[in-house]
Order: C-alpha cells, then sequence, then structure tokens
C-alpha cells in the first residue's frame, strides 16, 4: 500500500509543573515574554499553527505573529461539529484559515464560515477524525509543516493516530492541581501495551531562569 505524504507534525504546549495547560477556571496564560517569543519563532518557522476546537472557544486566539516579525502561518481549526463561532478571530482576520470537520458537516461549515477553506473527512474511531486523511490532503495544498498548538484533546487525538513528529513542552513554575485539561487529555493510553515514547533531544533552562523547554523525538 502507497504511504500517504503528510506534514511534519510538531506539538507545542506550555504547562504547569503538574501537567495542566488550563486551570479549573480555564485560566492558560503559562507562558513568559521569552517563552511567547520561543512559540512565535516556532510558528513563523511552520507552515501552518493548529488548535482544537475548544482552545477557538476559550481563548478566541489569532494564531498570528506578532512578538517576532516573519511569515504568518496558515491556520488550521480541527471542529468536527462545527460548534466555534464564525465572528471567532482566526475566522475574521488574514492569514488563511482551513477548518478540518466531519465531511457530513462540510455544506453548512461552508455557509457557516464564508471564505474558509473545509476540509472533511471521516471518523477514524468513535469521537476522533481521521487526521491523517485530513493532514494528506494540507500535505496536497503545499503545507509541509504542522505546529500544534492544543488543546488537550487535539494533543491526545494526534497521538493516539501516531501522527506527532515532535513534542516541545515548556514547564511553567506553577500548580493548577484539580483534574482540567492537561497536556494529553482524551481516554489515554493503557501504558503496557500502547503509550507514546519519546527520546529527549534538548533541554533549554528559560531566559527568565524559572522555566524549562524540552523537546522531544517521538518514536515511530
Ligand atoms: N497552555 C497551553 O499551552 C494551552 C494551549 C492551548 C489550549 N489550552 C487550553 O486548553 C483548553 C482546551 O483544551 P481541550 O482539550 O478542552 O480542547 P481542544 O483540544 O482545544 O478542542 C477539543 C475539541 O476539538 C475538536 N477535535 C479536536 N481534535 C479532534 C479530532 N481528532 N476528532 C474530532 N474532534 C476533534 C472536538 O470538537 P467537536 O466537539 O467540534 O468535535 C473537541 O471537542 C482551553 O482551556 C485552553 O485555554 C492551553
Amino acid at each position: 500500500m502507497e504511504r500517504k505524504m503528510l506534514p511534519r507534525v510538531t506539538i507545542f504546549s506550555t504547562m504547569t509543573v503538574d501537567g495542566k495547560i488550563a486551570s479549573k477556571t480555564g485560566y492558560s496564560k503559562l507562558s513568559c515574554i521569552h517563552d511567547l517569543e520561543r512559540l512565535h519563532r516556532l510558528r513563523s518557522s511552520h507552515d501552518a499553527v493548529m488548535v482544537g476546537a475548544n482552545t477557538v472557544l476559550v481563548d478566541d486566539p489569532q494564531l498570528t505573529l506578532r512578538h517576532v516579525s516573519g511569515k504568518q502561518p496558515t491556520r488550521i481549526v480541527v471542529d468536527a461539529l462545527l460548534k466555534t463561532p464564525s465572528r471567532a478571530k482566526v475566522y475574521r482576520q488574514p492569514p488563511k484559515t482551513f477548518i478540518i470537520t466531519f465531511k457530513g458537516n462540510v455544506v453548512e461549515a461552508l455557509k457557516k464560515y464564508p471564505g474558509i477553506e473545509v476540509i472533511g473527512v471521516p471518523y477514524k474511531f468513535d469521537d476522533i477524525l481521521d487526521l491523517e486523511d485530513a493532514l494528506s490532503r494540507l500535505y496536497m495544498n503545499g503545507i509541509r509543516t504542522v505546529l500544534v498548538e492544543g488543546g488537550g484533546y487535539l494533543n491526545w487525538t494526534l497521538f493516539k493516530l501516531r501522527l506527532v513528529d515532535e513534542l516541545r513542552v515548556t514547564i511553567s513554575p506553577y500548580v493548577f492541581g484539580g483534574n482540567r485539561v492537561c497536556l494529553v487529555s482524551g481516554d489515554g493510553f493503557d501504558g503496557y501495551v500502547e503509550r507514546a515514547e519519546l527520546l529527549l533531544r534538548k533541554i533549554e533552562r528559560c531566559e527568565c531562569g524559572n522555566e524549562v523547554h524540552l523537546v522531544y523525538d517521538v518514536k515511530k
């Protein structure tokens, strides 16, 4: 069987020491200014940035370059049920945005989000869209590198589908506690038969002196 050509997928996340990417009230501003610059440098070196629907609902991010100059990456929102509002910043301002949704929702998506590119794909597992299919279609649209910026559920589905090449995580000096969204949420692996295995490639002490940035390759 011919292997599909896929973009290289890097997940970037900033989490608390106890692995949370948001607090119980949804607060998620965990990066210092140096970490924000690191994130924006990474954005500028990727063809596209990708987020899940809840991140758009909670944070309403622009996903543009502001802390460094360079080429604005294309934005990608994974929203199977089209729950993100059409007034969200990712849909209102340039650059280009793609929505990845369930194939049965394509017609509705084209109506709800005028001017936005829509990619419809089937489900691979119960609640998980076939993001391999979506990534191969993005590759055909010239996208060779994707920076995934969360949240935890999107990160989980990409690990579950074995589509992650690199994980970059900044550990921010807070503890949030509780059972809110973590770096990789969803059902989780059993840990014995199935898990994701990583190889540590780099450890950087952040310029702020109080955060650590770790870079891992994901074993395929
Ligand atoms: N600290 C950080 O670096 C950071 C970064 C990003 C986000 N966050 C925080 O994380 C929280 C959001 O994370 P989250 O885990 O709740 O949500 P999320 O991953 O942003 O979005 C989850 C939603 O996206 C859709 N989705 C994503 N992948 C899918 C797939 N493969 N198949 C089908 N649907 C898929 C589903 O929407 P449908 O219901 O439409 O199917 C799902 O309900 C927010 O509080 C945000 O502030 C923190």
